[in-house]
């Protein structure tokens, strides 16, 4: 448990948040199929993705962390054994708490030539896996949920040739396209999955910097669409993971609420189907400059924050639209602290997928930001937060949720009085140097 008090002082400096979670994976996932060996700098050494990097080895791929760190950086080098080269993991493959781990593997599992095992901890067995198992299953693949609930553990059959699809997401979830996408490397034909949204789509920009056909396209189906043509190599390259913006959003938050403050956060991904955050928050009035932008393989800046007070539109309503919610997905938690603070109602439209995160996260906002004195509630699958109330401390409950974790930490530092934190070590599935980042500023 922790205990937190507020602050009296401005925020005052810079920072380097670890390396982009969602890519980090990727990166060992992708670099690991490849034909021979890739170096990755700036990866997030956080329970999610070491669970990742535990989970190749299994499959024999070896993977080292330079002892001796490449020009100063430390480096992860991932000695690729090519599409076909994964060996029969020696028992159940466990992801821990990650969703990105379990899903993208599914794809990649569901085209071996060998049968596997699938599971996690606590919250990863009550998360929905049929949006994988589903498209998979379609393809020709044979996944099944151990219990028939539909979660985890998922027994996957090996030996399945796999044809191509023409798969419609219901939902924007850069999870499930990217296991149909990775699962496509290996099929016959091509696969195109359509979204109502853009979900992240670093899945394809990474597949295609290691040689991979695919591409991002607008179709007729809807607004957004992955279309992969099987067939080519992937080659082992070097690999910079830029910044985590869902952990460089914490700082943002707690540079924009209190008072006179000015942090530059440095070298943060900034792809736009991360960044909906940035631009919500520009739409409050948010004092937010991007500096140093540069486009090298994925989109990335120096972020510099000034203490802003935030507001609605004329007539003091702000509504998020759906089609930005999974560009901030993961930020959701984090912005409704900004917003209970915000001069505005704010509606957050389409929720629902909040309520299968590594927490409820709706149940846990509401409840965390009411006990600390916020207006905030759920109507018609939206959630309504009306700002402007002073926030008091209160003892967080969150429920072994690195973001519900990092968020309230952030509100305490405006709440007058005491926070407790019922869990921080949960921090460590994300951003293991959270807490000691914050008192460096
Ligand atoms: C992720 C995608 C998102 C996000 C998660 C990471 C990824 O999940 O919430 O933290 O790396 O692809 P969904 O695809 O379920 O929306």
């Amino acid at each position: 448990m922790l205990s937190l008090s507020p602050i009296n002082r401005p925020l005052k400096g810079d920072l380097f948040v670890p390396g982009d979670k969602s890519i980090s994976h990727r990166s060992v996932m992708i670099s690991s199929l490849a034909q021979g060996s890739s170096q990755i700098t700036g990866f997030l050494e956080g329970a999610d993705c070491l669970s990742t990097i535990a989970c190749f080895r299994q499959m024999g791929v070896q993977i080292e962390k330079s002892s001796r760190p490449v020009n100063g950086v430390p480096t992860i080098t991932v000695h690729g054994v090519g599409l076909h080269g994964l060996r029969e993991p020696y028992g159940t493959l466990y992801t821990g708490n990650s969703g990105t781990t379990t899903r993208l593997m599914a794809g990649i599992l569901s085209a071996q030539p060998f049968n596997s095992t699938i599971t996690g901890d606590s919250s990863i067995v009550k998360r929905p896996m049929e949006r994988v198992m589903k498209p998979l299953n379609s393809m020709g693949a044979s996944i099944e949920s151990v219990r028939g609930t539909g979660t985890c553990p998922l027994r996957i059959e090996g030996g399945k040739s796999l044809h191509g699809i023409n798969w419609r997401n219901e939902v924007a979830s850069a999870q499930t396209k990217s296991a149909i996408l990775l699962a496509g490397l290996y099929a016959h034909g091509d696969t195109v999955v359509h979204e109502p949204a853009f979900s992240r789509n670093h899945t394809e920009i990474m597949l295609r910097a290691f040689g991979a056909d695919i591409h991002n396209d607008v179709t007729r189906y809807g607004p957004a669409a992955a279309v992969l043509h099987p067939g080519m190599p992937l080659f082992g390259r070097s690999i910079n993971v830029p910044g985590d913006i869902s952990s460089a959003a914490y700082f943002i938050a707690a540079g924009l609420m209190v008072p006179d403050s000015e942090i530059l956060i440095r070298n943060v991904g900034i792809n736009p189907t991360r960044a909906g955050i940035l631009a919500v928050l520009n739409q409050m009035g948010a004092n937010i400059t991007l500096l140093n932008e540069n486009n090298e393989v994925e989109p990335k800046a120096d972020i510099l924050v000034k203490s802003s007070s935030l507001h609605g539109a004329p007539n003091k309503t702000f509504e998020i639209s759906d089609k930005l919610i999974p560009t901030m997905i993961d930020e959701i938690p984090i912005f409704a602290v900004l917003a209970a603070t915000a001069d505005c109602k704010t509606i957050i439209n389409n929720i629902s997928e909040l309520r299968v995160k590594e927490s409820d996260r709706v149940s846990g906002i509401i409840e965390n930001l009411s006990a600390m004195g916020a207006d905030c509630y759920e109507e018609n699958g939206a959630l309504i937060i009306n700002g402007g109330k002073p926030l008091h401390g209160a003892n967080i409950k969150c429920y072994d949720d690195h973001r519900m974790a990092m968020t309230f930490a952030i509100a305490s530092l405006i709440a007058e009085g005491t926070t407790t934190i019922d869990n921080e070590e949960c921090v460590n599935i994300s951003y293991p140097t959270f807490f000691n980042d914050l008192r460096s500023l």
